[in-house]
């Protein structure tokens, strides 16, 4: 069944607010300046963008299927750019924004490769993409939502694509320095309205038996005082990086090399992932690992020719070695004649 947001916009409008850290990242890891220019696919009713407008300045274009939603962000500012649009299909010239994000709509995307390389197109080289989603840890350990609602997890877990996925269109679609990282936002819950009123769209798609349950828990809880509550996103962030670009890498790049070539030795920087803030751990399946690696391989046969060398730097050296090779190669990119 597929969420109809128009139908949700004024609970949404009502209930949902900006995660604080998650904002907090935005800003710092997509290099937010008053010149940016910021477009979120999925803006629903603006929270993400408006406050980014708010706390940097920055030009802002959301998009959202849902005119519902767009309404609404439209009535609470002039200030940023409201259209009605696809993530898949994102309807502007190449090189027309520095950071591309989404939050809490990947989920909903049909044909995420597609939204993933549009992304990439329309950005500027040296551009940031994030996708901020759940992970398979993060919607076991929802509280309340998951604690009282526990049927919603099943429901999350068939529509949320697993993070492993999400970082491997990410590689496939052409970006860099892939990363990951979780954070978590503690408050007190003293009120179920929000509950009440579903705006949490799994809500909508558990039994009415099952939500009722949930809800006379919560209350009963709540009449004993608030509840400990902890909200948690991973943040997946990739940077549109082009040939051009290696030639300006200097000693200070030398670190994120070392991180992509690690990527291309091990597959994915999974410890960046599966290391949630409270120190949990999540295991990757072996198999699971197997594909990536194998989806790495494909990728990387198409990689440009530094990043091959760097490839031959590890299979043929010690690891002390490699950075050696590395000084030696980004040298070369910038007086080629010196190779
Ligand atoms: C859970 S809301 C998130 C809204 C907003 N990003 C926020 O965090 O407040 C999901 C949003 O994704 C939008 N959406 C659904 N399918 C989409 C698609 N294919 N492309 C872009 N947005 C989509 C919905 O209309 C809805 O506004």
């Amino acid at each position: 069944m597929r969420i109809n947001y128009d139908h949700l916009a004024a609970e949404y409008a009502r209930h949902r607010r900006v995660h604080p850290e998650v904002l907090k990242d935005l800003v710092a890891a997509g290099h937010i300046k008053s010149s940016s220019r910021v477009l979120e696919a999925g803006c629903g009713t603006g929270n993400y963008l408006l406050a980014l407008r708010e706390s940097a300045g920055c030009t802002c274009c959301g998009i959202d299927p849902s005119e519902g939603m767009l309404e609404k962000a439209r009535s609470r500012s002039a200030s940023a750019r409201f259209v009605q649009g696809q993530a898949e299909r994102l309807d502007f010239p190449p090189d027309s924004f520095d950071l591309v994000f989404s939050v809490d709509v990947i989920h909903h995307v049909r044909d995420r490769q597609a939204y993933f390389s549009e992304a990439r197109r329309v950005l500027s080289a040296g551009g940031r993409f994030c996708t901020v989603t759940d992970s398979e840890w993060i919607i076991r350990h929802r509280r309340p939502l998951t604690a009282y609602f526990p049927e919603t997890a099943a429901v999350e877990l068939g529509r949320y694509p697993p993070v492993p996925d999400l970082l491997a269109l990410l590689a496939r679609a052409g970006f860099q320095q892939i990363e990951a990282r979780q954070v978590e936002f503690p408050y007190l819950l003293t009120d179920a309205q929000p509950y009440r009123d579903k705006a949490f769209s799994s809500l909508h798609l558990i039994p009415e038996e099952a939500f009722k349950k949930g809800i006379a828990h919560l209350e009963q809880d709540l009449a004993q005082g608030p509840i400990a509550s902890v909200s948690y996103y991973v943040l997946l962030w990739g940077t549109k990086c082009d040939e051009h670009e290696y030639g300006d890498v200097g000693g200070e790049d030398l670190d994120s090399l070392q991180r992509n070539a690690a990527v291309l030795r091990d597959g994915f920087p999974y410890e960046q992932f599966r290391r949630s803030t409270n120190g949990t751990v999540e295991p990757v399946a072996s198999d699971e690992l197997a594909k990536q690696q194998a989806e790495v391989r494909e990728i990387e046969s198409g990689f440009v020719p530094f990043v091959k060398a760097v490839r031959a730097a590890i299979e043929t050296n010690s690891v002390e070695n490699v950075m050696g090779e590395l000084r030696r190669e980004v040298r070369a990119l910038k007086s080629p004649k010196a190779r």
